[in-house]
């Protein structure tokens, strides 16, 4: 409230005149140039573009957008040689939920642009942005692996939704079959991330959960991934491989899989909540036929996994313009544009009072129906490993990548992923 009222202090402000803008307030700030990381597929991009060149409008300030890499980690790989070189290029960044821990030193503290702001947003998510009594990111969206699917093809075979992998496997199976039998040769089961990535990570922490399989490392510290639950995890996962799942699924990121699913190519996709929103686009040849669930689990009323996701908005601390780029950050994170990114793009508000909101729940009605998957979302071992988390997850997808591309067997790439953690350990995380 506070804030908008900024806004529209400063806009009024202009309309009446430079003049008594001074008299009320001394000189304003000269306007600044804002350069934000945001936007890695094309509705993303469009979302940002019209609510930067609002605050822009607003602000009289200019915003130029960086054209983000789709994979988080290669858009890790770009903050990170940024922040070595102490650039001012990027003023406002996009936080992983995984990184707040690890490129901490680099970011500016928002508590006196926030203003308490934060209070209203998950308790969690602010916890996991402020790191040494410091709030260094404002909660931007949040995100948990769910499933997708074909309602109209479900109905067209007399299937119901699966609840278990096993479920999956097999109404996947009969509806690949079935639509490629009736012309649609590359027609695929499940699509979901298998690329040698954080994604893979996701994807495959959500096996492990349903699998009761635990997380890798546990919250205390001590290395579990090593265990017959976590081998059965995997092992179910590579069967999926060149049978349900296309062999090309290797190398599938998010976008590779909203692409083959869009298209109207596969019955199940794996994904995060942005794919509702995109495959329901005017344009969508799915639109209207796709059905949202939790992911399932291993046996009927087991757990069902989802990994935590979600984006945060923070300022560079090499920024030159600190004061404008945390406003924006304020703006982009605040009420009203939450609403809208979440009616437009499906991002999932940080904000508790947008789950009651009417619009924000007709826009999406699995948030309100997945509220509980949401709320017990698996984080991944990020606060747990620190400043270790990068190699601790890349070992864990590129062990995983090598069962699921059969490789190795999932006792032998555990067994080995186990020794590795130990080595990067050496002790104490
Ligand atoms: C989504 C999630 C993010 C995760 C990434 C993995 O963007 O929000 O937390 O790291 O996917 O690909």
């Amino acid at each position: 409230m506070v804030l908008k009222t900024r806004w529209t202090l400063q806009a009024g402000l202009q309309g009446l005149g430079l003049g008594l803008g001074l008299l009320l307030f001394g000189a304003p700030a000269p306007a600044a140039t804002i350069t934000i990381a945001c936007g890695s597929n094309g509705q993303d991009h469009a979302s940002c573009k019209r609510h930067t060149d609002d605050w822009a409008r607003k602000t009289g300030h200019t915003v130029k957008l960086y054209v983000t890499p789709s994979s988080t980690t290669d858009l890790l790989g770009v903050f990170r040689k940024m922040f070595a070189a102490a650039s001012p290029e990027i003023d406002v960044v996009m936080v992983d939920v995984v990184w707040p821990g690890l490129i901490k030193e680099h970011l500016v503290d928002l508590k006196k642009y926030s203003k308490g702001a934060e209070y209203f947003h998950f308790q969690a998510i602010v916890r996991n942005n402020t790191q040494e009594g410091k709030l260094l990111a404002m909660p931007w969206f949040t995100d948990a692996g769910l499933l997708f699917y074909r309602k109209d093809l479900i109905a067209k075979y007399g299937l119901r939704p699966p609840k278990t992998w096993d479920e999956l496997a097999l109404v996947a199976q009969k509806i690949q079959k079935g639509e490629r039998t009736a012309g649609a040769a590359d027609f695929q089961g499940f699509v979901f991330q298998a690329k040698a990535y954080e994604g893979l990570s996701c994807d495959a922490l959500e096996w492990l959960n349903a699998f009761d399989g635990g997380s890798v490392v546990d919250a205390k510290g001590a290395i579990t991934v090593n265990n017959p639950h976590a081998v059965k995890a995997l092992q179910t996962a590579a069967s999926w491989v060149g049978t349900i799942a296309p062999a090309q699924v290797l190398n599938y990121g998010e976008e590779d899989a909203r692409g083959v699913f869009q298209s109207g190519k596969a019955a199940f996709m794996r994904n995060w909540p942005y794919a509702w929103s995109m495959g329901n686009s005017a344009d969508s040849p799915i639109k209207g036929k796709i059905g949202v669930s939790p992911l399932p689990s291993a046996v009927a009323g087991g757990p069902r996994g989802a990994t935590l996701g979600g984006w945060q908005l923070a300022v560079s601390k090499y920024s030159k313009n600190v004061d404008a780029a945390a406003d924006l950050v304020m703006y982009l994170t605040s009420a009203a544009v939450q609403k809208e990114r979440s009616i437009q793009g499906s991002y999932n508000p940080t904000l508790r009072s947008l789950y009651s909101d009417r619009e924000v729940l007709q826009a999406n009605p699995f948030l309100d129906e997945l509220y509980k998957v949401f709320q017990a979302a698996s984080p991944r071992p990020s606060t747990v490993t620190g400043l270790k988390y990068p190699e601790v997850s890349e070992s864990f997808w590129n062990a995983t990548h090598e069962v699921l591309s059969g490789k190795a067997t999932a006792q032998d790439s555990l067994r080995r992923l186990e020794a590795r953690l130990q080595q990067i350990k050496r002790g104490a995380w």
